[in-house]
């Protein structure tokens, strides 16, 4: 048996928000605080994981017959992506999704980790629904964008993770702001929507990233900002680390009370 302490879900409503983006960098974030991380990419649709960090080849079995994850920058990954081909289109039924992850989450040889970090697809879909009844999850981060239309599905997304009682630790505010070459902020997309959304659905904020050329020049080049440590950018992942830490160190706190109680 794997252990696995903590199984984090990073979900949205919309597509292109910045999932994947935070998944990687967070997943080395933690990875830099010295825990031992794995980082799922679930999005059957549109896998970005591999090109974000890197990697081209296809993953290898070892002895056992199991996937053997990649490791780069401090954490071990797979993608779906790795696993078809890459140009195909998949228009695969609902159940053959559900199979083909349900295959990924027997067959890939993590060990033991303390987090294990699941970029899902957008949207409220099979995928979800699957993680949630076959795998103890810790909580669920949502990710979006402060544009109004993303936090429309950013809604139906919050109520899917209520109804099959996945916890929210919290939200993240990605493209935030642009800061002008005067340090201006600029607020592209609209001023702190995530955080007024979070205040009035009674989540936590765990913090904000702004659009910085750096996160997707650095994706493209499949090396996340995160493995820069000059970077302000990588520090602001950092603090969400933190904010997420607090929340599950609360959690565990309150499973602890219920079993004294
Ligand atoms: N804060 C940011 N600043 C600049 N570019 C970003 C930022 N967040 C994401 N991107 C870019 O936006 C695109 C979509 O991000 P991605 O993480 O792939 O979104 P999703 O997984 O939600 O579809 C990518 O090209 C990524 O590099
Ligand atoms: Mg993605």
């Amino acid at each position: 048996m794997q252990k696995i302490k903590h199984i984090i879900l990073i979900g949205s409503g919309k597509g292109g928000v910045g999932k994947s983006t935070v998944a990687v960098n967070l997943s080395i974030s933690l990875a830099k605080q010295s825990n031992k991380v794995g980082l799922l990419d679930a999005d059957i649709y549109g896998p970005s994981i591999p090109k974000m960090m890197g990697i081209k080849e296809k993953p290898r079995l070892n002895n056992e017959k199991k996937l053997e994850p990649f490791f780069k920058y401090g954490i071990k990954f797979m993608s779906i992506g790795s696993l078809i081909p890459s140009e195909k289109p998949i228009i695969w039924r609902a159940p053959m999704v559900v199979n083909a992850l349900n295959q990924l989450l027997r067959d890939i040889s993590w060990e033991d980790l303390d987090f294990l970090i699941i970029d899902l697809p957008p949207g409220t879909g099979d995928i979800q629904l699957t993680l949630s009844q076959n795998l103890q999850i810790s909580g669920a981060i949502i990710v979006s964008t402060p544009q109004e239309v993303a936090l429309e599905d950013v809604r139906r997304a919050i109520n899917m993770f209520k109804q099959v009682k996945i916890e929210i630790i919290g939200m993240v505010q990605n493209m935030s702001y642009f800061e002008d070459s005067k340090k201006n902020k600029i607020y592209l997309l609209g001023e702190n929507n995530v955080v007024e959304e979070a205040r009035k659905q009674n989540l936590n904020f765990l913090g904000e990233i702004p659009i910085v050329q750096d996160i997707s020049f650095s994706s493209d080049q499949g090396k996340p900002i995160s493995t820069n440590e000059k970077s302000e950018v990588a520090l602001k992942f950092q603090e969400i680390v933190y904010s997420m830490k607090k929340v599950l160190a609360k959690q565990t706190n309150q499973e602890t009370n219920i079993e004294i109680n």
